[in-house]
């Protein structure tokens, strides 16, 4: 593929992934807000709050992109609970900003949402599957995935859940939280009632841009890696690889962390559709450790 792309939300855990499994044949443009771009990174570089409409929009009356790969947002689910001003912001209107752009400059816009669209009582979910969001997160994501759907765009919104990344100098993330606890021999409190399928950002970016690829895509595609298990049980295949005593996992229940924000509880994506378009399967936990 060739063309000019833009990254946003380049600095994250995502973002930054996505950067770097660019192909060589694509001009690349990235932005970030609070945090520096990763150093190896070169390239056209803009400093920007996404969430204003008027920079967003001088960004892209300056330059022609072919594409634009959203990853900025939020993703802290407790603090989007009780600070909701700052969730409308971070993953509502940055999307907003960049649908109004895509009207207007004719790019493919991808976004990314998350598997907490859904109550978690039945899942891992498919595409056809009804959300219904438990949290305020969801909301403003499914809310996001909205204004992406809407018109003619050509735009596609990718669900994805619990990435995380086996590079410790990444942001931090599900692996590293789990890692450093128990190489710290600290008991690491795990839930055995949240599922999801934990997805390693690496293969996730690789998948994304072959995605982008391709001409025609669903608006809403889910892609995750096919390992549906608990936070418990994620914690006890981390431990043993580690060799460390799995004694340190302590088996607790959602309800024991009095969190802000409500779970769903068995959510997670079945990503049938996304592994046919693809020709494979994300890998699964197993060949990442
Ligand atoms: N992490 C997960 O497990 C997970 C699960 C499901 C869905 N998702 C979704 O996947 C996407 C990427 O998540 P992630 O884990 O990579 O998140 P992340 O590491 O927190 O990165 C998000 C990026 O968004 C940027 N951003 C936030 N507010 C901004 C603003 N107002 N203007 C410009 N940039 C802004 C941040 O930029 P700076 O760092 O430069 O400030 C940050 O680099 C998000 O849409 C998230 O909701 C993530």
């Amino acid at each position: 593929m060739t063309g000019h792309v833009l990254v946003t939300g380049a600095a994250g855990l995502l973002g930054s992934q996505i950067l770097k499994q660019a192909p060589p044949t694509v001009t690349v443009a990235a932005t970030s807000f609070q945090r520096p771009l990763p150093t190896r990174y070169t390239g056209e570089t803009y400093h920007l709050d996404l969430s204003n409409a008027d920079s967003v929009a001088h960004l892209l009356s300056e330059k022609r992109y072919d594409i634009v790969i959203n990853c900025a947002g939020a993703s802290d689910v407790d603090r989007c609970e009780t600070d909701h001003e700052y969730a409308l912001r971070s993953n509502v209107a940055i999307v907003c900003n960049l649908v109004e752009g895509a009207r207007g400059n004719a790019f493919r816009l991808f976004s990314f949402s998350s598997d907490y669209v859904f109550d978690g009582v039945q899942g891992p979910y498919t595409e056809s599957d009804h959300p219904n969001p438990l949290n305020y997160y969801g909301q403003t994501k499914l809310l996001a995935e909205e204004s992406v759907a809407a018109d003619n765009l050509d735009a596609c919104t990718i669900r994805v859940c619990s990435l995380y990344t086996t590079n410790l100098t990444a942001p931090r993330n599900l692996y590293g939280g789990i890692l450093e606890s128990l190489a710290g021999n600290r008991v690491y409190r795990a839930a055995d009632d949240l599922f999801s399928n934990p997805t390693e950002v690496t293969d996730l970016a690789r998948a994304v841009w072959q995605l982008v690829a391709m001409p025609k895509l669903p608006r809403v595609l889910h892609l995750a890696s096919p390992d549906y298990i608990s936070r418990y049980d994620l914690a006890v295949l981390i431990a043993k690889k580690l060799d460390v005593d799995t004694k340190l996992i302590e088996r607790v229940n959602l309800t024991d962390f009095g969190l802000s924000a409500q779970r769903p509880r068995r959510a997670g994506l079945r990503s049938d559709l996304a592994y046919t378009l693809l020709g494979r399967q994300l890998k699964s936990f197993a060949e990442h450790l």
